[in-house]
């Protein structure tokens, strides 16, 4: 006899704890809420119903790929990200939590001040940027990433989000701005910032990212020079930066900002000095 939703979900959850998979209910629950193409509540009313066999087998698949490791965001295609959904996949970074955080902050600021012309360096799907461009129409952000596999994913999310105040930019943040684009009011940035020697041990979900959104250089630091020596010198008088770094990185970011910035650390929801962020001297 065929598996209820129900059931199935019980038995995914069981298949994927026993391979080491954390948070085993929810991922095996979301899993077969895509293979099934149903919402929560959906599952909620008909959890009862019998599933068919091709459904469950094609959901067996997207278990087996979780259990190998490969990381929920990918095989879903699609992370929410400060209230839009993001396509995601081999070759782009998963939006976190933490960053949503640093643009909340972004467009705070945008609220208080005249802030005009943004720029995302190292923008990835374009989580932040085109989460800035849509909650604040009256800027133009210009997002920059270097590598093809994101910007595919960067051109995708922009054109599903439709913004016609999103700019995007194919370049290499560590050669400096490349275009003569108006001065930024605004800089935000989550760089690669993982030491280049710290890359292998990362956690296994990790490993099916893209070495090129972590490696931050031999020691962390390379793209908050750059961005310090090459970026912030073009920010206006009164504008304000704010970057993402990895635990224990944002008092020396701050540092290497202090030539153009009052830049001082902030911590994250979880209470982890996690941004480095201030206004322009
Ligand atoms: C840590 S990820 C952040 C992506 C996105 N901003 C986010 O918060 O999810 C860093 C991004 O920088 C891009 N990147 C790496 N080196 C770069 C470079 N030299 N110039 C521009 N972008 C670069 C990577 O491809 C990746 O998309």
């Amino acid at each position: 006899m065929a598996s209820s939703l129900r059931g199935l979900a019980r038995q995914g959850a069981a298949y994927l704890s026993q391979r080491g998979v954390e948070d085993a209910d929810f991922d095996a629950r979301q899993l077969l809420l895509h293979c099934c193409g149903i919402d929560g509540t959906r599952f909620l009313t008909d959890g009862d119903k019998p599933v068919d066999d091709a459904k469950a087998a094609a959901y067996q698949a997207l278990l087996d790929r979780r259990a190998a490791g490969e990381p929920l965001q990918y095989i879903l295609g699609q992370w929410d990200f400060y209230g839009s959904a993001f396509a995601v996949g081999p070759g782009v970074l998963i939006p976190r939590p933490e960053t949503e955080q640093l643009t909340e902050l972004c467009i705070g600021q945008i609220g208080r001040g005249v802030h005009r012309t943004v720029y995302d360096l190292c923008a990835g799907t374009g989580c932040i940027g085109l989460s800035i461009a849509k909650a604040c129409p009256q800027t133009q952000v210009y997002l920059f990433e270097l590598f093809d596999a994101a910007f595919c994913y960067l051109k995708k999310n922009a054109a599903a989000m439709a913004l016609p105040n999103a700019h995007l930019i194919q370049a290499d943040v560590l050669r400096g701005c490349p275009a003569d684009l108006p001065a930024p009011d605004l800089i935000v940035s989550n760089p690669p910032y993982v030491k280049a020697g710290e890359i292998a041990g990362l956690q296994r979900e990790v490993g099916f990212e893209p070495a090129t959104a972590l490696d931050g250089g031999e020691d962390g630091y390379v793209f908050y020079r750059a961005i310090a020596e090459r970026w912030l010198p073009l920010l206006k008088h009164n504008g304000f930066a704010a970057v993402e770094c990895g635990e224990g990185q944002p008092e020396t970011v701050s540092a290497l900002f202090a030539p153009y910035l009052e830049a001082r650390p902030l911590t994250d929801v979880f209470g982890i000095s996690r941004f480095a962020a201030g206004n322009r001297k």
